[in-house]
């Protein structure tokens, strides 16, 4: 099994209920590298890109509004890229199953997961699906700088009068 990178997002809940050193914890145990990380705010352009593949189902805006914050009155996630063998499965065992109420009690959705009453998975992390899944949700989350990998190829642009913030 070759060296995998896998996107962990802890969702607004995660950080409103104080939950990310535990869950870093949780994760720790699959020996795997943190190559990126990020504490963001998530705009809904991102939002919807990410979940681009669900626009379709009941819970699309439910899921938009979870991910972006409005749910919970808190609109930090934190971003995190895992590498290392078996980046996906590992990541996905100690996640548990998607639908919290199927996922193991000791996994993170099964320990702090639940079930919204309009039906929406309340699951706290999300955990990329696939290495195809893994390489397009990474490139919208992080800039190739923010990984201290080159995981994938990169080019180099010349932007002119480009603006950006900086220290005053
Ligand atoms: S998976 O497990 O990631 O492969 O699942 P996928 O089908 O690609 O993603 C489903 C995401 O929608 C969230 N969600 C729900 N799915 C199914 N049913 C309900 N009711 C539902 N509510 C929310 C689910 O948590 C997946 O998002 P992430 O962020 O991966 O958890």
């Amino acid at each position: 099994m070759p060296n995998e990178a896998t996107l962990v997002i802890i969702k607004p809940d995660g950080l409103k209920k104080s939950l990310t050193g535990n869950i870093l914890s949780r994760l720790s145990e699959t020996k795997l590298k943190i190559i990126g990380a990020r504490v963001m705010v998530v705009e809904e352009e991102l939002a919807v890109k990410h979940y681009s593949h669900l626009k379709d189902k009941p819970f699309f805006q439910e899921l938009i509004k979870y991910i972006t914050g409005s749910l919970h009155g808190e609109n930090r996630v934190m971003a995190l890229v895992y590498w290392g063998k078996d980046a996906i499965q590992k990541v996905r065992d100690i996640a548990g199953a998607t639908n919290p109420e199927e996922a193991e009690p000791i996994s993170i959705r099964g320990a702090y997961g639940r079930i919204l009453t309009n039906g929406l998975y309340e699951n706290v992390i999300h955990a990329s699906s696939s290495p195809d899944e893994a390489q397009r949700e990474i490139k919208l989350w992080f800039e190739p700088d923010e990984i201290v990998y080159e995981l994938y190829p990169t080019k180099i642009i010349v932007a002119e009068k480009s603006e950006r913030k900086v220290w005053a």
